[in-house]
């Protein structure tokens, strides 16, 4: 299987380094394999999500980007353990299983997820090397109660390292979004597991989009946007970043919960004084949007009344 892997790199790197188009012959000599094992590998990574061009005569071109992580650099920056994979079903997933062997900052990394979830369910689409997909690990003693409002402090670390990074034109969307140029780049997947009371394991599931196959694109129903504009060092370079960032926002937040992070939330907030429209199942409810409390509840403004909504059932719209 790592093998495949090792394989599979191996034509990425070749098709990323070769102007124009490279002939299988090219490839299976670089590679010293066959003209079959190459075009198996060519067909494998297309199912994977990875878009190559392939004419007749000339060979293989990439029609986009696909920027692995360096995982020699990844695996030395990252403090705590950092568990990376080429493929697996959800980072999420992962990390839940293994929660009870985990320290509060251990990471899990992929490139390529077979099951990726947003929240209730839906599918995050996860072609292989194009985005980031991770998930960390964070322990809470004094239990869930302590953990409310966790997704907006983790938009607020994205933005944050990503602004660092150089990007402009990002927003934070209530209460699990991150958006650039009014389009979704990033999903936020908070899931736990033990008592309301007591101590309680909390895994942090972050997918951003680098540079988004067009085949990919066609599987996502609403408005997207990736970073294949933005002047951005590497994936490597921004999930260090991160890290580092979501693990000293983390710590901020355990000791003196949502209260630090509610004007930097405030400054990027997407709809921030605009009449929006959260959706509850079969009921919904309008009014202005005035930012977030406390308790990680979206404040909602509505004949001169402001009102705390908070749960994770609701979704918030921009109203129509
Ligand atoms: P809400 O959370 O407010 O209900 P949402 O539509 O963003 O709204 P989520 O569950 O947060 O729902 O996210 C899952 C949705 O995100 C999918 O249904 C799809 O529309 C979209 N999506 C899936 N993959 C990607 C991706 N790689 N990039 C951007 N958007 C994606
Ligand atoms: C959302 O917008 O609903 C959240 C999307 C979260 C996607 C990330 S990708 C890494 C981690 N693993 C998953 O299966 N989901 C999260």
């Amino acid at each position: 299987m790592a093998e495949q892997w090792q394989r599979r790199r191996q034509i990425l790197k070749a098709l990323t380094e070769h102007q124009g188009f490279i002939s299988g012959e090219e490839l299976a000599n670089q590679l010293d394999v066959s003209r079959m094992t190459i075009s198996n590998h060519i067909d494998a990574l297309e199912t994977l999500g990875v878009e190559i061009f392939s004419v007749k005569g000339k060979g293989y071109k990439l029609q986009k980007a696909v920027p692995l992580m360096d995982e020699k650099q990844l695996l030395e920056a990252i403090q705590g353990r950092c568990f990376y994979f080429d493929e697996i079903d959800s980072t999420n997933s992962f990390m839940m299983k293994h929660a009870s062997e985990l320290k509060s900052g251990d990471i899990c990394i992929a490139e390529h997820q077979t099951a990726g979830r947003g929240r209730r369910g839906r599918n995050w689409v996860s072609p292989y090397g194009s985005h980031f997909y991770g998930s960390v690990f964070w322990n809470f003693p004094q239990g869930m109660a302590q953990a409310m409002g966790l997704s907006l402090v983790v938009g607020c670390s994205l933005v944050t390292a990503l602004e660092a990074l150089g990007v402009s034109g990002l927003a934070v969307k209530w209460p699990n979004d991150v958006y650039l140029n009014g389009k979704k780049l990033a999903g936020i997947l908070v899931e736990m597991s033990g008592q309301a009371d007591g101590e309680c394991q909390i895994v942090i599931g972050i997918g951003v989009n680098f540079v988004m196959p067009s085949s990919s694109a066609e599987q996502i129903d609403q408005p997207w946007s990736d970073l294949v504009d933005m002047d951005i060092p590497s994936k490597t370079e921004f999930a260090i970043a991160f890290h580092q960032q979501l693990v000293a926002d983390l710590k901020v937040f355990e000791t003196q919960g949502l209260n630090p992070f509610l004007s930097r939330w405030q400054q990027t907030d997407l709809y921030k004084d605009q009449v929006i429209r959260l959706e509850m199942g079969e009921n919904h409810v309008e009014g202005v949007c005035r930012g977030i409390d406390e308790q990680g509840g979206i404040l909602l403004e509505h004949d001169g009344e402001v009102k705390s909504f908070v749960g994770g059932e609701i979704s918030l719209r921009p109203h129509s």
